[in-house]
């Protein structure tokens, strides 16, 4: 059976418009990405994972992360951490930054998250795992969500003894990246354990992992009963995927479109990130933005050599003319929009 991938589905009482979830991602999903991702069709988006650590000692970037634009909802916000307690309030601190779900992280791979005895830890260390969000379900009353791999070491079938726990443990909803964590992005996203999750919890789950084009999401939705598919690296210098997994192919853009789209990235991320942070951070989107055949090689390496961000927008205007016209109306009909006051005491805005 075909699912249609532009319906709505709910997490609790959180309706979600479509089917398609913009993945969190450390190092991309900033707020540009995430606004732009809903622009393209995702129903729900993501911050990247914030650390609870961070939040509790009131670290000015870890702050940062909890600035949310009002059309960006609905969002979930991803929490990290090993302590209940400390997970409880920053679960509380990320409601209050406005978030309409909190999403817990049990599948980060990365030594400097699981040494702490978070992340993909958690998987294997189940009684933490499920007094983690029993804390936090508990401390927050938006719904909350937990996204998890299969387990810590290839093959494993850890987070169908753990998936029931944490539902009965107060998670309204599941996400399962089913790679191990030794695996990180190697090899295949095993989609059958999707499928069995499916059949153990009475929430929705999504599907995540190697999801890149509307064919792969028709089938992995159908041969799951996930309620929904999450994209994550397709979508990377690509919001065209989205639109196209989504439902709502307009075939692929012209060059013009890109420049477009990669400038208004820019801009908005200057506008996040303060130009010194962004002139970094954007160095991986422009072999994103302007591959697969879209641009030469030697441009995209030529624009992360340039110094300042004024210079890649002379160059990227200087191949693609036609771009400044529709950045102009992109600009036009996107404008930054009202962000949620945080009762904060620093000053998170402006970048830096
Ligand atoms: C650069 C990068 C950063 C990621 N950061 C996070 C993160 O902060 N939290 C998380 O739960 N998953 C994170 N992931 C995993 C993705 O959300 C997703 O589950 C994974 O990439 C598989 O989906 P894909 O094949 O569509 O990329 C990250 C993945 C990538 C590539």
């Amino acid at each position: 059976m075909q699912v249609n991938l532009s319906s709505a589905w709910r997490i609790g009482p959180v309706e979600i418009p479509t089917r398609v979830v913009l993945a969190p991602m450390a190092g991309v999903s900033v707020q540009a990405f995430r606004r732009q991702g809903r622009r393209f069709g995702a129903g729900l988006v993501c911050s990247e994972m914030v650390s609870c650590a961070g939040l509790e000692h009131r670290n000015e970037r870890t702050l940062g992360y909890l600035r949310i634009a009002s059309d960006e909802h609905p969002l979930a916000v991803q929490i990290f951490g090993s302590n209940p307690a400390t997970m409880a309030e920053a679960a509380r601190m990320v409601e209050d930054a406005g978030a309409d779900l909190i999403d817990i992280n049990f599948g980060c791979p990365v030594k400097k998250v699981t040494k702490t005895g978070a992340g993909a830890t958690l998987l294997e260390d189940p009684d933490r795992a499920e007094a983690i969000v029993r804390a936090v379900s508990r401390a927050v009353s938006v719904p909350v969500t937990v996204k998890m791999r299969r387990g810590l070491e290839n093959g494993s079938r850890a987070c169908l003894a753990l998936g029931p726990r944490l539902v009965d443990a107060g998670a309204a909803s599941l996400t399962l990246h089913p790679r191990s964590a030794r695996q990180m992005y190697t090899g295949e996203a095993d989609h059958s354990l999707t499928a069995e999750l499916v059949e153990l919890v009475d929430v929705p789950v999504v599907a995540s992992g190697d999801i890149t084009s509307r064919a792969r999401a028709q089938v992995v939705l159908a041969t799951t009963g996930a309620e929904a598919v999450m994209v994550g690296r397709a979508a990377q210098g690509n919001p065209w995927a989205i639109r196209e997994i989504a439902g709502e192919s307009r075939g692929d853009p012209a060059r013009e479109e890109v420049v477009a789209e990669l400038l208004l990235f820019v801009r908005e991320t200057v506008r996040e990130l303060g130009e010194r942070r962004a002139t970094s951070f954007l160095k991986k989107f422009y072999g994103w933005y302007l591959g697969s055949g879209r641009f030469p090689r030697a441009f995209k390496q030529e624009l992360t050599q340039l110094e300042t961000l004024a210079q890649v927008e002379e160059r990227l205007l200087s191949k693609a003319p036609g771009a400044a016209f529709l950045l102009a109306r992109l600009e036009q009909e996107h404008a930054p929009a009202a962000e949620t006051e945080l009762d904060l005491p620093i000053s998170i805005y402006g970048g830096g």
